[in-house]
């Protein structure tokens, strides 16, 4: 098949540079764009963006031209990575202009028209996108991922409320200093300190997990009847947010039968083959120690969750620790994923008309 074109917005941000490196070698999708803000338009790539990946910039992406985010580029699909400041009005710019827009930012996950996204988890929220085109008479779209603590989140708990159906959740976060983009944290805030406070992340975890899980009906999404109660801090970790969790289950479970729904959970990116689906979407680890950051994130090259811990709750039922890649599964991986399901589906031309 021929390769889609597709443009990234941000691209010289934390989030940005991952959807490059991620797209490099991609089977469906090839970079035709990247945009970022006035700073760095009219620069080589190379030359705008501080690049912090592992591996070189791609050449093919290194020589072009950092565009404005306006509409007018080559491409279907943009993938933002776009400042929250920017990203309410660009993005809307974007669909009104007939592309498909996939958006890591807040600003429209909670629109009641907007699906925020996760494949293996809620694919058939996609329906939200024929009302969203009802409704905002855009001739393209925006489909959201989520934070980067509630997709783990979600993730993990989707199985399980399935078959148990979730009453309580109880998290800890200890989030990772990518997650506040480049440069981020002041190094003398974080080094050798731990800080209890991220603006507006508890908020969103505990409001998007219920969308999330919630159910479609009759053109919206009835939230998940599930209490939630997040703290979250920011630790001196490079890459890789860690969730301390403690549920509530309406219905008995053993811990076997916990381990087996986690373990054996495979939804529709694993039957569809989607090219970066997790073969596993749920890693679980008997060791004590694991999962850790350091060691980890990495699995499944970031876009699975790793549990680790599960064990009785002497408070509510179960406790386990979660781990995932913030800046992969938790963001760029995320929207990619997306990207896939939809064109899988065969409703990228049914959406977009650039
Ligand atoms: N980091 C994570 O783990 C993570 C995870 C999930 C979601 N997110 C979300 O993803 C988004 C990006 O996060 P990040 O960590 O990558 O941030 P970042 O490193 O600060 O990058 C922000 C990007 O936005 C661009 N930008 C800023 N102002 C602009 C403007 N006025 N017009 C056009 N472009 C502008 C920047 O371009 P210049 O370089 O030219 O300034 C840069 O490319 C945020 O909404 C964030 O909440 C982040």
């Amino acid at each position: 098949m021929n390769k889609i074109k597709v443009g990234i917005l941000g691209a010289t941000g934390s989030v940005g540079q991952k959807f490059v490196s991620l797209l490099a070698n991609h089977p469906w999708f090839e970079i035709a764009e990247v945009a970022a803000s006035g700073q760095s338009a009219g620069k080589r790539y190379s030359e705008a963006c501080r690049w912090i990946q592992k591996t070189a910039i791609p050449e093919n992406v290194g020589c072009l031209e950092v565009k404005e985010c306006k509409p007018g580029m080559d491409c279907q699909i943009v993938f933002s990575g776009l400042d929250a400041s920017v990203a309410g009005e660009i993005e809307g710019q974007f669909a009104q202009a007939g592309y498909g827009v996939f958006s890591n930012a807040r600003n429209y996950r909670l629109e009641e028209d907007v699906p925020i996204i996760i494949p293996e988890v809620n694919d058939n929220h996609i329906q939200l996108l024929e009302i969203q085109k009802e409704k905002r008479k855009w001739p393209g779209f925006i489909i959201t991922n989520p934070n980067c603590s509630t997709v783990f989140l979600a993730m993990v708990l989707h199985p399980l409320h399935k078959r148990f159906k979730v009453e309580k959740v109880s998290v800890v976060t200890m989030q990772a200093v990518s997650g506040a983009g480049y440069p981020g944290v002041p190094s003398l805030d974080i080094l050798g300190n731990v800080l209890p406070f991220i603006p507006g992340e508890e908020e969103k975890i505990e409001k998007e997990t219920q969308k999330i899980l919630g159910t479609f009906k009759q053109g919206k999404i009835e939230n998940a009847d599930i209490a939630l109660s997040v703290q979250c801090n920011r630790v001196a970790v490079e890459d890789g947010h860690i969730e301390c969790v403690s549920i509530k289950l309406k219905k008995d479970a053993t811990e076997r039968e916990i381990k087996e729904s986690l373990q054996n959970f495979k939804s529709s990116p694993q039957l569809l083959k989607l090219p970066s689906a997790p073969e596993q979407p749920i890693i679980l680890t008997g060791d004590p120690f694991h999962p850790q950051p350091k060691y980890d994130v990495m699995q499944a090259e970031g876009m699975a969750a790793i549990v680790g811990r599960l064990r009785k709750c002497p408070v509510l039922d179960y406790r386990m620790v979660i781990l995932g890649h913030n800046t992969i599964r938790g963001a760029a991986g995320a929207s990619i994923l997306n990207a896939e399901l939809l064109i899988k589906r065969g409703l990228l031309n049914k959406f977009v008309s650039v």
